[in-house]
């Protein structure tokens, strides 16, 4: 069974039935954040694995379907008896009623989308603290009309009759609205009701449960064998390096490969931080010459990403080899990937994986399946921001934990056309001064990533009393929760103005300083 929730140690409290919602991994780390270990499954998982599990409550997430439609997805109908409470979620609340004998309707001129405030009428069990007249998120055309034999209505809107219903004996519960996003005022209590007084969960996921059972899962995998980590310096494969340093010190090698295109002092930074101050093993392999030579004549951008990616792998095979031979290769697989790969994220209609190719990502995490390594992947199960929760407890700096994003195939992606020296040098400049002055206006942290991308075209400006003719520089800076869609950050105009008189006046190369005001969509955050 390839199932990963089967491959881990730890079994979820929560099982996540996932209806292809948007918002299932919302879910997932809504109940994480109670302390509890959920994980999202795919809605077809038979309910003979589900009770392999064992866990102490289902949600049946949302989705984009309507339950009377044929080819509706629905879960395994054996689900009703495990005996197991479950929460169905809008959708998820409709195919309870559908499967226990009730009625769902389409109900013309009563679809619900947004804020409506909720009238409770049991507030007992889920709805125990909820107030009544709070705010609750709903995105629904479909009702329920007729409650299964059983059940009761808990609450209810102005346009819909049924928004909570529940079944108490059978601890089966289902909301209309969506409890897990931030717009449902009181959706926390609600879900920690059902987490905690309807399942009788126990808070045992914390950031420091998961680094002890990391730590003697990696020592019992390992063994006394050698472990090789691709360190970029980002916030996965620093944390790995540093709970792989814990579990097992210096059967740890990690190999830092300087492709030429890191951010102003990043390479010095790695090397001291990790090798000399933490006693981290990094091998530097200055691979600067060769990526750069590969990349001439080169301006396609998928052409650019794809000789990076593959001059990255090459590297690490040599290098690997030179310095080997290692048994595991640690990667810092994180969980949305698993739900990725796992086919959770499928399209209800057709039943496969939505996955649409904008442009070929390369990180070090991206490093093909055919190395003769075994894997270690100890932060599998976690989503990026509980992965910061481990790395600061371990001890990273928050220079390192709270870092914007960096791609993989680094300013070279930044530059747009042919990459040279004389521009990365340029844009590196620049790049520290958007840095600089973004951390000095406070704003680092409200802002998902703030760059410079630098345009090989030139324009006439005048500096002194003489003509120039030069580059110009692209600021770039977006807000964003998790890098798929994105809105371009509203900097004050007082930062704007230091971060251009500042390029100008220090960056050789650059006369003019543009700001990049595209969201994405339509745009994408990096410009190739
Ligand atoms: P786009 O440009 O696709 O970027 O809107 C979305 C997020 O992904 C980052 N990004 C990458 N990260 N390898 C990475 O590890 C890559 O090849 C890569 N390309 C883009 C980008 O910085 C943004 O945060």
């Amino acid at each position: 069974m390839s199932d990963p929730f089967l491959e881990n140690n730890r079994n979820p409290a929560i099982v996540i039935l996932d209806f292809g919602s948007q918002y299932s991994e919302l879910i997932a780390r809504r109940v994480r954040e109670t302390e509890v270990f959920s994980m999202v499954m795919s809605y077809r998982t038979p309910a003979e694995d589900i009770s392999k599990i064992a866990p102490k409550g289902i949600i049946l997430s949302g989705g984009p379907r309507s339950v009377y439609e044929e080819d509706a997805p629905i879960c395994d109908p054996k689900i009703w008896d495990l005996g197991i409470p479950i929460l169905g979620v809008c959708y998820g609340m409709q195919l309870m009623v559908k499967q226990l004998g009730g009625s769902v309707k389409s109900a013309p001129g009563k679809a619900e989308y947004g804020k409506a405030p909720i009238q409770i009428d049991d507030p007992t069990a889920l709805l125990t603290n909820v107030v009544n007249g709070s705010t609750m998120w709903m995105s629904h055309g479909d009702s329920v009309q007729d409650l299964p034999q059983g059940f009761v209505c808990l609450a209810n809107t102005a346009n819909t009759i049924n928004a909570a219903i529940g079944y108490h004996n059978r601890r089966f519960y289902g909301v209309q609205f969506h409890p897990e996003v931030v717009h449902s005022t009181h959706g926390m209590i609600l879900i920690r009701n059902f987490i905690y007084h309807i399942c009788s969960c126990e808070p045992d996921w914390t950031t420091n449960t998961f680094i002890e059972e990391a730590v003697s899962q990696i020592q019992k995998q390992v063994g006394e064998k050698k472990v090789l980590l691709a360190l970029s310096g980002g916030v996965d494969s620093s944390t790995l390096a540093f709970l792989l340093h814990k579990a097992i010190g210096d059967k740890l090698t990690c190999m830092f490969i300087d492709q030429g295109f890191m951010r102003k002092g990043e390479p010095e930074f790695l090397m001291e931080f990790f090798d000399k101050k933490f006693d981290i093993n990094v091998e530097y392999i200055n691979a600067r010459e060769r990526f750069i030579s590969k990349l001439k004549g080169i301006i396609d951008p998928e052409e650019k990403r794809k000789i990076i990616g593959t001059e990255f792998i090459r590297v690490f095979e040599e290098e690997s080899l030179r310095l080997g031979p290692f048994d595991y290769l640690a990667q810092g697989t994180l969980y949305p990937d698993v739900i990725e790969s796992s086919g959770t994220n499928v399209d209800p209609k057709t039943g496969e994986r939505i996955a649409v190719k904008i442009k070929s990502h390369h990180n070090v995490g991206g490093l093909p399946k055919d190395l003769q390594f075994k894997l270690v992947e100890p932060l599998r199960n976690l989503f990026k921001d509980e992965v910061r929760k481990v790395g600061q407890s371990l001890g990273l700096p928050s220079e390192i934990v709270r870092r914007h994003p960096f791609p993989g195939p680094g300013l070279a992606i930044r530059i747009l056309g042919e990459v040279s020296h004389q521009k990365l040098n340029c844009l590196r400049d620049a790049d520290l001064i958007v840095r600089e002055e973004i951390l000095n206006a406070g704003l680092y942290h409200d802002i998902w990533q703030a760059f410079a991308v630098l345009l090989p075209v030139c324009s006439v400006g005048v500096m002194g009393d003489q003509r120039t003719y030069a580059w110009p520089i692209v600021v770039r800076c977006v807000s964003s929760e998790d890098g798929m869609t994105a809105d371009w950050s509203r900097i004050p105009y007082d930062t704007l103005e230091c971060i251009s008189t500042r390029i100008v006046n220090e960056v050789e190369g650059v006369n003019r300083v543009v700001l990049d005001i595209t969201s994405k969509p339509p745009g994408t955050i990096e410009w190739e």
